[in-house]
């Protein structure tokens, strides 16, 4: 998508269609009172005369040139004028890029100082109109003979006299980083698992060794072993395909700046193992590399950004398969840290990936490490598909990620670690196993984690907002915007 940025007399400015945003009290804003005269009170007329309510999410085109740029003008709605609910605003995004797609419409502008009594700011309403334009953007075409082409919008205009151009361009350029960011992430978990393999994450993960400050490095199974890295390895050992470590390393901050570390699970298929899962739905466990996909198109985002910070993202990935080979409940293996684990239940695979990548974490003096990944079922029980669940041993950092969450509308829920939580875990032949027996699978999970958390660490649980199911099948993306806010915000943008 290209932006142009302008201000001025509306008349000579717009290009494609004009976007009148109208809250549920349908009053018009001052472009829409100018435009309406412009076209002989019609806009006043499709209010009357159309179910057109103006709650969020409502759109309505009109095909109409008042100027021979101009091809139209499409109506949202955007609900309750001192409502502070962001996913308001979403809708109405995402109802305008519907819309433009219904109709084919590449261009469309929109005047920024409609917005001006909005409880969100600005900047926010400009970069989220760009992220949401580019992310919706998004269509599978991989393994299709006959697809749908995707549709984009070409050319998103702004028109503001009260902003300042740079603030403008800088918030549209972020929106469609994260945006992109989004994409990448959702075709890395819709790819197949015999395309998305555990090498194939890596090769993804080295093309982006092309943008500005991004270096990528593999460790392959040798390398693995000579560091100790028995937990991980163990998840691997009933597959033929090999495990991979990948370190994708962003280097936009000052050499001193330690950085921030993002661990992606990348199980490219969860079959179980031996403790094999049931056949119904298993094709879902395509997705168990969600949080992988999510870092990846996060790095992606950033070195576009060009975020003034320094972060690596590491990526244990693995198959998940029963095989001659393959770990047996009751095995004890022995991790990185040193700590032995008793694998009672090999479906417990994330957490035996994630404990080695996070001491490998430690490494890099980290100022927070944040892993993601879609560990517990029991997650979806607890919070459903609406809020990611979030876990962590440091106060500060917690809230920094519920904020950013919150603006990214990409919510976090947090869950606790408690040391009466910890004990589910005591096991009578190893440091710990891997499972806390019933209850709180969510939370024994996060508190397997902790015990290799040597510094302000946090787990976010996303095995509910990864994907949807149904009829709509399909990775949706999540949490790359929040990941990116995080990131943004720390970088002190
Ligand atoms: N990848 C799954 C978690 C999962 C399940 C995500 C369903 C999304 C939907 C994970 O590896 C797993 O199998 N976890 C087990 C843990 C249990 C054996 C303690 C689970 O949730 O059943
Ligand atoms: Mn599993
Ligand atoms: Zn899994």
């Amino acid at each position: 998508m290209d932006f142009s940025i302008k201000s001025g007399e509306l008349n000579k400015l717009v290009k494609g269609c004009v976007v009148l945003p109208f809250n549920n009290d349908l009053k018009l804003s001052p472009t829409a009172s100018k435009i309406n005269r412009q076209l002989k009170n019609k806009i006043k007329t499709i209010l009357k005369d159309t179910a057109f309510s103006g709650e969020a999410g409502d759109a309505i085109f009109l095909q109409e040139n008042f100027t021979d740029k101009c091809t139209g003008v499409i109506l949202v709605g955007l609900g309750d004028k001192s409502s502070s609910v962001r996913g308001n605003f979403f809708k109405m995004a995402s109802a305008i890029f519907d819309t433009l797609k219904k109709f084919g419409l590449s261009e469309a502008t929109i005047v920024v100082d409609d917005f001006s009594g909005s409880n969100f700011g600005l900047d926010w309403i400009i970069k989220t109109t760009s992220r949401v334009l580019t992310e919706n953007s998004y269509t599978y075409s991989h393994t299709k003979k006959t697809t749908s082409k995707e549709f984009s919008v070409k050319r998103l205009t702004v028109i503001s006299s009260q902003m300042d151009k740079g603030e403008i361009k800088d918030a549209l350029a972020r929106g469609s980083a994260i945006g992109e960011g989004c994409k990448l992430a959702k075709d890395l978990g819709n790819l197949p698992p015999n395309i998305c393999t555990p090498s194939f994450l890596a090769s993804k993960s080295k093309s982006l060794g092309r943008q500005k400050n991004v270096s990528v490095s593999v460790l392959g199974r040798k390398e693995m072993e000579k560091l100790g890295m028995g937990s991980l390895l163990s998840v691997s050992n009933g597959s033929y395909e090999p495990p991979q470590l990948v370190i994708i390393k962003y280097s936009g901050g000052r050499k001193s700046q330690r950085p921030v570390v993002l661990v992606g699970k990348g199980i490219t298929f969860d079959t179980g193992g031996i403790s094999l899962k049931p056949s119904s739905g298993m094709d879902e466990m395509k997705y168990d590399m969600s949080g992988a996909g999510s870092v990846i198109g996060t790095m992606q985002a950033v070195a576009k950004m060009e975020l003034p910070m320094n972060v690596i993202a590491l990526i244990p990935a693995s198959e998940n398969m029963p095989g001659g080979g393959a770990t047996k409940p009751s095995d004890i293996v022995t991790s990185m840290s040193g700590k032995t684990i008793e694998i009672l239940n090999t479906d417990a695979e994330g957490r035996l990936v994630l404990c080695d990548a996070l001491t490998y974490a430690s490494r890099f003096n980290p100022s927070a490490v944040i892993d993601v990944a879609t560990l517990t079922g029991a997650c979806v029980v607890a919070l459903g598909h609406v809020a990611t669940g979030l876990f962590s041993n440091n106060e500060v950092l917690a809230d920094d990620i519920e904020q950013a969450g919150h603006e990214s509308w990409d919510r976090v829920w947090r869950l606790p670690t408690w040391p009466e939580y910890h004990e589910q875990l005591e096991s009578n032949f190893a440091d710990m196993a891997n499972i806390g027996g019933r209850g709180a699978g969510s939370v024994t999970a996060a508190c397997f984690l902790e015990k290799f958390a040597t510094f302000p660490w946090a787990h976010l649980d996303i095995a509910g907002t990864a994907w949807n199911s149904g009829k709509s099948k399909g990775s949706t993306g999540r949490p790359v915007p929040l990941l990116c806010e995080y990131l943004m915000k720390k970088s002190g943008w």
